[in-house]
């Protein structure tokens, strides 16, 4: 069986205040399973939700807790910590350390050792949403961002606290994806390295008025894993998107739109490029003349909304030109005959490749974690994958890609 990419990684876990805690010791188990090394830094908070015996239990290696333990200091000090470890995971990184954190503080051993390290970081959030939508929260989170932080989920769903939205820390394995992912951008081959790609994602929202707006059910999770796969393999990738839930991928230039003509423009705005993959789910029409004031009831007739087409991105973008991408991609979701379907839409776009998914509702594509899809080139045989995670459709798109260039043929 081939070596799994976590294996004989060290990584310094630590845990910090939040009712997600509970799940660490699982993800301790997840981490050593794949042959990596565990060691825990576990706060004051985070030791209010799970035992440092537990933690000790799953990664047999002693917890650390106390900046001022002679024993620890002498024997492991917060420096020996940060030199022992790959790469530092702060799980749950509950809003308080992620505030001590931006603002380089060193008041426990969690923060000294955040602040003394020179590994790379990466953050999993856990908090509840208003704490997560705060101003206070989201400026932080920027700020270690620009300091080149990696950010994991978080995901959406029901809280502790009740509540429903952002704020739920990513499952273990997730977490355990994430950081395979990281090594394997930081680790692997750059057949992409210096060249520019431009992708889009995500659903677009034409307004009807002020309050109201025409979308679909695009989630952004394939236009965002392409963009990130593309980055793993060295593309300085910038990725235009709609309005998702997605987290923005790691190492990628993120540009947030509502409208199609939106993207349009910061699509044109982002060239050149060398490459364009068109995966955002761009609504075909918006409202003519979209009111200034919210609509009423007025109690007479329903307001009749004329809608007019918007520009096609895809088709503009391909059109020949000298700003128009070496290689494009576009992506066709069909509900029947989705090859017939792609290959005509392939001539009529002027892209070079399609990636053609079903979207009956039966298959659970929009909104899924998987995908199942055919990659059609001009001039070559279509290539049916198998139903893959859309991480994983995300990651032979952008080998193909490579592929294509490294043989610097175009099929035609
Ligand atoms: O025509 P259809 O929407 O099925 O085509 C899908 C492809 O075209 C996708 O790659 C999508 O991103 C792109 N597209 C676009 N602008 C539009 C409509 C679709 O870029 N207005």
């Amino acid at each position: 069986m081939a070596e799994h990419p976590l294996s004989g990684k060290r990584v310094l876990l630590i845990v910090s205040g939040g009712i997600a805690a509970y799940k660490t010791p699982d993800l301790v188990r997840r981490l050593r399973e794949r042959g990596v090394a565990v060691r825990c830094v576990l706060t004051r908070g985070g030791a209010q939700f799970v035992t440092p015996l537990a933690l000790q239990a799953v990664s047999e290696e002693t917890v650390f807790q106390d900046l001022w333990n002679l024993t620890d200091e002498s024997e492991m000090g917060h420096i020996q910590l940060s030199r022992w470890a790959d790469m530092l995971l702060v799980a749950p990184a509950s809003a308080n350390i992620l505030a001590r954190m931006a603002a380089g503080m060193a008041d426990d051993l969690a923060a000294t050792v955040l602040l003394a390290t020179d590994k790379p970081v990466l953050v999993a959030p856990a908090m509840n949403v208003r704490m997560w939508d705060h101003p206070a929260t989201r400026a932080n989170l920027e700020t270690l961002k620009a300091r080149g932080v990696g950010v994991i989920g978080p995901n959406e769903g029901a809280m502790a606290c009740g509540e429903f939205g952002p704020g739920r820390m990513s499952e273990p394995l997730e977490i355990v994806a994430a950081l395979a992912d990281w090594f394997a951008g930081r680790d692997g081959p750059k057949p992409l390295a210096g060249k520019r790609a431009l992708v889009t994602s995500g659903p677009t929202h034409e307004p009807i008025d002020p309050v109201r707006y025409i979308a679909n059910r695009s989630s952004g999770k394939q236009g965002h894993a392409v963009a990130a796969a593309l980055a793993r393999l060295g593309a300085a990738v910038t990725l235009v998107s709609g309005p998702v839930r997605e987290p923005d991928p790691q190492g990628v230039t993120v540009v947030g739109v509502e409208t199609a003509r939106q993207m349009l423009d910061a699509c044109r705005a982002a060239l050149p490029a060398d490459l364009l993959v068109a995966a955002a789910a761009v609504a075909d029409w918006r409202v003519e003349g979209d009111a200034a004031s919210k609509l009423k009831k007025d109690g007479g007739a329903p307001p009749a909304l004329r809608l007019v087409e918007n520009p096609d991105i895809l088709a503009t973008l391909s059109a020949p030109g000298p700003q128009r991408p070496a290689l494009v991609v576009g992506f066709a979701a069909e509900t029947n005959d989705v090859l017939a379907y792609a290959q005509a839409k392939l001539a009529r776009k002027g892209c070079d490749w399609i990636v053609a998914n079903d979207v009956s509702p039966a298959t659970g594509t929009f909104g899924g974690d998987s995908n199942t899809v055919h990659l059609i080139r001009a001039g070559a045989t279509p290539e049916t994958w198998p139903t893959l995670p859309k991480t994983e459709v995300a990651a032979r798109l952008a080998t193909a890609i490579a592929d294509h260039f490294k043989n610097g043929t175009k099929l035609a």
